[in-house]
C-alpha cells in the first residue's frame, strides 16, 4: 500500500533523499527505490563524523546491492575546517547544521534539482509537532535534527513513514532486504561524533574515538547485548591522564563508555553491563588504541545527565 501511495503522490516527479546511515532515512530510501526506481536520487553528505566504516557500508548497500542512484560527497575536510578552534557545543552543532545544508543544497543543484524531498518522519514526530503544548519539545527536535529542511528549497515533501512507529519502520526495512546492521542500528545524532568529542574536534581525535567506539560496540554485540540497549557508544573526554607502559609514563586520552536503557530517550538509565564485558572492552581499547591510557564507565542517568556528553 505504501508503494502504491508513493507512486500516486509522486507521479513522474523526481525525488531526492538524504541518506544519513540512520534507520529511518535508510528505510525511506529503500522504499522509494522499490516504488519509483530511477526517479530517486539519494544524496549522502559525509561530514567526516560518522562511526567506523559507516559511510562505506551505506554506500555499499545502496549503490552496490540496491543499485540506487547515489551521490556521495566527502566533505570531511570542509567540516573539520569550519569546526577548527570551536569548543562550544551549541556552536559546534550550529556550524555542522549550517554546513550540512549548504553542501546538501549544492549537491541537489548539481543533479539538476528535484520535485520532492523524501524524509524519514515517523508517527511520534507527527504527533509531537501537532500538539500545541509540545512546542518546546518540537523545538528540541528541530535543533536536534541536523539534516533539517532549508526553508527556501522548493521541494514538496514525501514522508512514507509518517504513520509508522519505529518498530514498524524496522519491519519495513527488513522486508525490503536492508541488512540487520542498518535496521537495528542505534539512533545516531546528526552532528555525529562531534558531540562525543569534548572540546575542539580534530582529525586525530576523531580517529581515536572511532577506534575506541568500534571496539566497545563490537564487544557489546559479541556479548549479545546490543538490541536490548537504547544506545551504546564511546566518548572522547578532553581530559588527559597519566599512565604507565613498560618503563615509561604516558600522558594519554581518557575515554568514557556510555550504554543506556530507555523507552523514549527523554529519560534513560545507565545499563548495568556485566563486568567482564566492560573489562574486555576497556582492555582492548587501551591495548589497541595507543593514544588512550584510561577508560571509565558513565554511571549517570538522564536526568540530570543527558544521553550525549555535549
Ligand atoms: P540527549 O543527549 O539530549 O539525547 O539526552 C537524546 C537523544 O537525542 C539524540 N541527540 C541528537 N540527535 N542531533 C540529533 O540528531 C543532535 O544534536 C542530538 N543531540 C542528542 C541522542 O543521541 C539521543 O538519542
Amino acid at each position: 500500500r505504501a508503494i502504491a501511495q508513493i507512486r500516486a503522490q509522486v507521479g513522474k516527479g523526481r525525488v531526492i533523499c538524504g541518506l544519513y546511515g540512520g534507520v529511518d532515512s535508510s528505510v525511506v530510501a529503500a522504499l522509494l527505490h522499490e516504488a519509483i526506481g530511477e526517479q530517486l536520487t539519494c544524496v549522502l553528505v559525509d561530514h567526516g563524523l560518522m562511526r567506523l566504516g559507516e559511510t562505506e557500508q551505506v554506500v555499499k548497500v545502496f549503490r552496490d546491492r540496491f543499485n540506487v542512484k547515489l551521490v556521495a560527497r566527502d566533505a570531511s575536510d570542509l567540516f573539520l575546517g569550519k569546526l577548527a578552534g570551536e569548543t562550544d557545543p551549541e556552536k559546534k552543532r550550529k556550524t555542522i547544521g549550517a554546513t550540512f545544508i549548504d553542501v546538501f543544497e549544492e549537491e541537489a543543484k548539481k543533479i539538476g534539482g528535484a520535485d520532492f524531498l523524501a524524509q524519514g518522519t515517523l508517527y511520534p514526530d507527527v504527533i509531537e509537532s501537532a500538539t500545541p503544548e509540545s512546542k518546546s519539545a518540537a523545538k528540541i527536535k528541530t535543533h536536534h535534527n541536523v539534516g533539517g529542511l532549508p526553508a527556501d528549497l522548493a521541494f514538496r515533501l514525501v514522508e512514507p513513514l509518517r504513520y509508522l512507529f519505529k518498530d514498524e519502520a524496522r519491519a519495513v526495512g527488513s522486508a525490503l532486504g536492508l541488512p540487520d546492521d542498518i535496521v537495528w542500528r542505534d539512533p545516531f545524532p546528526g552532528p555525529g561524533l562531534a558531540v562525543r568529542i569534548l572540546g575542539e574536534v580534530t582529525a586525530e581525535k576523531t580517529a581515536v574515538l572511532r577506534e575506541a567506539d568500534a571496539i566497545f560496540v563490537g564487544e557489546i554485540k559479541q556479548a549479545g547485548l546490543y538490541r536490548g540497549l537504547g544506545q551504546v557508544f564511546a566518548v572522547l573526554t578532553n581530559a588527559r591522564s597519566t599512565g604507565v607502559q613498560g618503563d615509561y609514563r604516558t600522558y594519554g586520552h581518557v575515554v568514557a563508555l556510555r550504554a543506556i536503557t530507555t523507552d523514549d530517550y527523554m529519560t534513560a538509565d545507565w545499563a548495568r553491563l556485566p563486568y567482564d564485558v566492560l573489562a574486555r572492552a576497556a582492555n582492548r581499547i587501551v591495548n589497541e588504541v595507543p593514544q588512550v591510557n584510561r577508560v571509565v564507565y558513565d554511571i549517570t542517568s538522564k536526568p540530570p545527565a543527558t544521553v550525549e556528553w555535549e
